[in-house]
């Protein structure tokens, strides 16, 4: 192996990721004087949260009554009763808190006449406990939500003095011979240079793997990084077999159509024109859950009564909506529908299909953030020395489905959180642990394999392999045949790793190198999610099994962990937390309301 030159930067916190956890957790580290780094591969405000548009939910009552208590419902009732409910009653409960402080931070939220936050309804988000009408609770700025909260903070980040190490390709995570984490090694992308992030405590906030999927909502830089490198560190990877599918991506380009525009009044259309959502769930109709709609709007088009040529998408209707509306809560769809499919929608439906949006599963974290390693004698065993917030960690308060907006609340309220443990466990005054020879060396020889790979699969070829695969064997709804074949598939295209081949062989800009980097990350990824899809054998959430329609609560009311070693993986499972921390007597919610029952919308 070429001998790399390395610089060695020290530091209490490293945080791997810029987007709305990693720059929540960031602000928040900084902000209690922890010495902090944040390593990004694109600018921060690049950032995939840059994209989310309908908001961000929190019980703040702007609109009409709502309280945590009915925010936990619906995320519980969400999840398919696969959520942590430690997990979701502190993320329900902080929600509100949460949010008043990025409005002192300076998002600028959309108003209503009276100078409140404006809040829109979102499918799921309901009142009392799920038998009232909807609630008006995700806060919005128009459509452009992740926008405002990513610049937000990002300035504050930077006026906390937190260091920004930007465009640096985090490459694997450096581990201690007893398995603490002690940093990461990371790559410069703009002048080829090696660089060693020693730290008392990492974070991950790498975001989810959406491009494991040929047709998803998620940015190029979705890759799952995090999750591959900690696959690689021997850790596991928790409820990957959940895939959310959002019902309004563009036809033909994936991109987003926010679940706003329902909220807002919009409706879909089959065929028959039709407003076929009332027949399958008349109480919410457009707005019932995500996976429950991307579901009904599959069976239509399977069923013959999709629209366009190929009958093979749907119509998602605005143009009777007043334009004022258009104009002030939706602009950013408007220029979407324009650009992406060619639509004024003040005058014609947009086609959408259901797309890949979202992955619920992640590295299991407890709710500060921690990374768990279970054991045999403790599933909730903490691993020393990193943390995972945000869409690449799993907490879970998501479970097996998650309600829009859950998503920018998450990011918040655990960044934050992330900070506060941070702040409790790290020692400012010790000295940083560095990482090993043995482990940098590692690293090391992993980047240079792959940089002088030289078989005969391109990068670009096995990775549209995989997301072919992804996409038909683990789609929105999945058999026990498509299942096994995709277990098959995936192991065989995960093998061709060995084979790969890049081209350029330089250390400056060498997005060829990047991008294969980045597919070693997707394929761990990849791989968990179709293993422990094919042994979940129920429905819930948005893992639909056709051959096992009925949610199993006796059986398979646990969390998937898989560890991925190559193309081999192993799967265990750790019982869900199923008692609310807060007693009813002292205004938690009743372990009888948030019992398990039939999902119905
Ligand atoms: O539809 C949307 O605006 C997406 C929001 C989310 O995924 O939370």
């Amino acid at each position: 192996m070429t001998a790399y030159p390395y610089e060695v930067h020290e530091f209490d916190v490293v945080v791997v990721g810029a987007g709305g956890s990693g720059l929540r957790a960031t602000l928040g580290m900084a902000e209690q004087g922890l010495r902090t780094a944040c390593v990004t591969k694109v600018f921060p405000t690049r950032s995939h949260t840059v994209a989310a548009q309908g908001g961000i939910a929190a019980s703040l009552g702007n609109m009409g009554p709502d309280n945590w208590q009915w925010h936990m419902y619906d995320t519980v009732k969400g999840s398919d009763w696969l959520g942590d409910m430690d997990a979701i009653e502190y993320l329900t409960r902080h929600a509100p808190k949460a949010v008043y402080e990025l409005e002192h931070y300076g998002v600028p939220f959309s108003r209503t006449e009276e100078g409140r936050i404006y809040q829109r309804p979102f499918g799921g988000h309901t009142t009392e406990f799920g038998d009232g009408p909807p609630v008006q609770r995700t806060c919005a700025a128009a459509d452009r939500t992740g926008h405002a909260i990513l610049h937000t903070l990002y300035g504050q980040s930077l006026k906390e003095k937190a260091e920004f190490y930007i465009e640096y390709f985090a490459i694997d995570l450096l581990m201690a011979e007893d398995g603490t984490c002690n940093g990461v090694l990371a790559w410069k992308l703009d002048d080829g240079t090696l660089h060693v992030f020693a730290a008392k405590m990492t974070v991950l906030a790498t975001g989810g793997y959406g491009r494991a999927y040929f047709s998803c909502t998620s940015a190029h830089t979705c890759t799952g990084d995090g999750g591959g490198m900690a696959a690689r560190a021997g850790l596991p990877l928790q409820d990957m077999e959940f895939v959310q599918f959002h019902p309004t991506g563009i036809y033909g380009a994936g991109c987003l159509i926010t679940e706003g525009a329902r909220g807002e009044g919009g409706y879909l259309t089959n065929s028959e024109g039709e407003r076929f959502m009332e027949r399958y769930a008349p109480h919410y109709k457009d707005l019932a859950s995500r996976d429950v709609v991307s579901r009904c709007m599959t069976i239509e088009i399977r069923e013959g009564r999709g629209v366009g040529k190929n009958k093979d998408h749907l119509y998602l209707h605005l143009n009777h909506l007043p334009p004022e509306v258009l104009h002030e809560r939706l602009p950013g769809i408007s220029e979407s529908a324009k650009i992406f499919a060619g639509v004024d929608l003040t005058r014609d439906p947009i086609p959408v299909l259901p797309t890949a949006h979202y992955n619920m599963g992640g590295i299991p974290t407890n709710p500060w953030g921690e990374v768990l390693n279970p054991t045999a004698g403790d599933p909730d065993a903490v691993h020393p020395g990193i943390m995972a917030v945000g869409e690449a960690g799993c907490a879970s308060v998501h479970g097996a489905n998650r309600l829009g907006s859950n998503s920018l609340i998450d990011l918040v309220v655990f960044g934050r959180a992330a900070s506060i443990r941070a702040g409790q466990i790290i020692d400012k005054a010790a000295a940083v642990q560095r990482p090993t020879t043995h482990a940098i060396d590692k690293a090391l020889d992993r980047f240079d394999r792959l940089r002088n790979a030289d078989g005969g699969t391109p990068t670009a070829a096995l990775r549209l392999e995989m997301q072919r695969t992804m996409q038909r064997d683990a789609g929105v709804f999945r058999t026990n045949e498509s299942l096994a074949d995709g277990v098959k598939n995936m192991t065989a295209v995960a093998a061709k790793l060995d084979d790969l081949k890049v081209t350029d062989r330089s250390l400056i800009w060498n997005s060829d190198l990047m991008e294969t980097l980045e597919l070693t990350n997707l394929m761990p990824n990849a791989l968990a999610t179709m293993v422990a899809a094919e042994a979940r054998k129920e429905s819930r959430g948005a893992h639909a099994h056709e051959d096992f329609p009925d949610r199993d609560d006796t059986n398979w009311r646990k969390h998937s962990l898989a560890r991925v070693d190559g193309t081999g993986v192993r799967l265990d499972y750790r019982p869900v937390h199923i008692t609310p921390p807060t007693p009813e007597a002292e205004g938690g919610i009743s372990v009888e309301v948030i019992a398990p029952k039939v999902r119905v919308y």
